[in-house]
């Protein structure tokens, strides 16, 4: 993980690093560091922390510089302490480098340079890529071929920026990892992801593995992996600067989920037509779907959680599917071809395990298509199609409109499946989801207006644990409302499919964890009755449906849904619970938008 940052032009760098770095802080914030070319040398501020204590450092050190670099870290070699942040040094301090990303061979290399009378101050494997170029400028009279030969000494992933004494220029290189380029009249930025400089421009480029790029103040040069000079198409994206700011909220997590109307309208603007139960992707070239016999749906976290919704609509409509944990699909797939669809569903698109799986896939002759937010990405870019969810930027940590947008465009996306399948056939009640659906930023604005969600949490916290259950297509829901309530709160929470609960974890059942049930969606009764199995061992019952739904008196709390088709009931029930999971954490006073060891974007498997 780890976000990078670089600039240079004709303005001050150090506060568009700074604000940058905040922006990326979603990709991790145990430590943070930026190195300025000052005018007499290279100036570093790190320390461990998230980036406002770098803040602190300059405001009281009044840093400047027009060139500079900066990284925001989550910990993979070494822990978060000063001396492990970047930006990381050569012996000389003449040579500085931010990177994101994994140096699997810096053991070997590490021995090297020590032998070679490198002195190491940090445990991580970023530290060799300094004294690698310091070591390669002894022999080469060009920074640019010292550059080149120390990337090419590195195995693994990275994205690097680079300073170097004297030299009004960063160096970077791309190689598994994401770097964008942001190109401004008189100012050149180099991100680990565009809300990074978004602010300054929204004109980029996205890098190619192998792009080595010189950012200079009159313009930036990249090169490919063979040192030949080569364009990159530049693309006007669409974000909006403000929506990478909390606006008026307190945290990036409670704007997001207010956004979810918004963001999901988008989803939907174009792909629909209750009138005739018609489906539609601009982005989706249907020829992908001839001769698919079997779908895979493979995906992390909340997306394997958005994943399992889309399979079962998959599997509704008659279409062979499976669904899988992106770390386990190499070994769990079982046979795989050209007749198998293989769709990956990720937010970010960078998402380490995500693309291994997609690499396997495509290795064993499957066709992929890739479900993604980030236009440009690594799985956008590798698939064979991408279907984009438009949610905007998402930068809490724990994702929440990205979620809804992803399970609408699985709703969406596994109609348009069906119809063009030749065993498959579209729901009966298309006409009536779509409807639904184009009706869901109402019903979301009314959620989110009356939730009774903030004084659940008061009485909540401190609970011993919390399961959640749900069956059928709310049973995803649970295991989403689950994971975002210990993602958060850090309060043990699980969710089970409700027909399960008595299988096992019943015995784990007190009046000290209460039981969330999602009354939502198919066979709402059965759930009623598991939820009373727990009630009868003494939970407090949280419901979750439609006023005057089953349930909804044997509930001790309960939270409404508009009663809307049941697919759809399911989606307004998720984000009641993002709300409770919100207002239980703020409550535990939690750091809600950068919870503990966790980032958003995870580039490690
Ligand atoms: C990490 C994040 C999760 C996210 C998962 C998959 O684990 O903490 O919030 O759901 O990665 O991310 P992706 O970008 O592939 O959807």
């Amino acid at each position: 993980m780890c976000g990078i940052i670089a600039q240079s032009g004709a303005d001050d760098a150090v506060g568009t690093l700074i604000n940058g770095l905040e922006r990326l802080e979603y990709r991790g914030y145990d430590s943070a560091g930026i190195a300025v070319q000052n005018g007499s040398g290279i100036a570093v501020h790190k320390r461990a922390g998230d980036v406002s204590e770098i803040r602190e450092e300059i405001q009281t050190e009044a840093a400047s510089g027009e060139v500079g670099i900066g990284h925001t870290r989550w910990s993979t070699h070494g822990p978060p302490t000063d001396a492990n942040a970047h930006p990381h040094t050569s012996d000389t301090g003449n040579i500085a480098v931010v990177h994101n990303g994994v140096i699997e061979n810096h053991a070997e290399l590490r021995e090297f340079l020590s032998a070679n009378g490198h002195e190491f101050t940090s445990d991580t494997d970023t530290e060799v890529i300094p004294h690698l170029i310091e070591h390669f400028r002894q022999t080469e009279s060009e920074t640019m071929a010292a550059f080149r030969r120390a990337i090419d000494e590195l195995e693994g992933s990275y994205a690097i920026a680079a300073l170097i004494r004297d030299e009004e220029r960063v160096y970077a290189a791309r190689a598994g990892s994401p770097l964008v380029l942001g190109l401004d009249s008189g100012q050149y930025y180099l991100a680990s992801d565009i809300p990074a400089f978004v602010e300054h421009t929204r004109d980029v480029a996205f890098l190619e593995d192998g792009d080595v790029v010189v950012l200079e103040s009159d313009g930036a040069q990249i090169f490919d992996r063979n040192g030949v000079p080569v364009e990159r198409d530049v693309e006007r994206v669409d974000w909006n600067p403000e929506e990478v700011g909390k606006g008026h909220f307190d945290h990036y997590m409670l704007k997001e989920i207010h956004n979810q109307p918004s963001s999901i309208a988008k989803t939907i603007r174009g792909r629909v037509d209750p009138a005739d139960g018609a489906v539609a992707f601009d982005d989706l070239d249907t020829e992908v779907l001839d001769g698919v016999r079997e779908i895979h749906v493979v995906a992390c976290g909340t997306s394997y959680h958005a994943a399992l919704f889309g399979a079962r609509l998959l599997s509704d409509a008659g279409v062979r599917t499976q669904v899988f944990r992106a770390s386990e699909y190499a070994k769990a797939a079982g046979p795989v071809s050209d007749e198998t669809l293989v769709v990956t569903v990720t937010q970010s698109g960078e998402t380490a395990d995500t693309l291994s799986a997609l690499r396997t896939a495509a290795g064993r002759g499957a066709t992929t298509v890739t479900v993604t937010n980030v236009v440009g990405s690594t799985a956008a870019r590798e698939a064979d199609q991408s279907v984009f969810i438009r949610a905007g930027p998402e930068i809490g940590v724990a994702a929440t409109k990205t979620f809804t947008s992803q399970v609408v465009t699985l709703i969406l996306l596994s109609q348009k499946i069906a119809m063009e399948l030749p065993d498959a056939t579209p729901r009966e009640d298309l006409p009536e989801l779509l409807a639904a659906l184009e009706r869901i930023p109402t019903h979301l604005d009314q959620v989110i207006e009356e939730s009774r969600a903030a004084d659940l949490a008061t009485w909540l916290p401190e609970h011993e644990a919390y399961f959640f259950i749900g069956r059928g297509m709310s049973r995803p829901v649970a295991l989403e409302g689950a994971l975002k309530f210990k993602e958060i709160t850090y309060e043990h929470a699980e969710g089970f499919a409700s027909g399960q609960l008595k299988h096992g974890p019943l015995a784990l059942v007190t009046s000290d964890t209460p039981v969330f049930g999602l009354f939502t969606g198919e066979d709402v009764d059965k759930t009623v009755t598991n939820a009373k199995e727990a009630q009868t061992r003494g939970a407090d019952i949280i419901g979750i449906g439609p006023a005057d739904g089953p349930g909804a008196d044997e509930s001790d709390a309960y939270l409404r849904v508009p009663d809307t088709h049941p697919v759809c009931q399911n989606l307004l029930a998720n984000v009641q619970l993002q709300l409770v999971s919100y207002h239980t954490a703020n409550q535990l006073d939690r750091p809600i938008d950068k919870p503990r060891n966790l980032a958003k974007s995870v580039t490690v498997q």
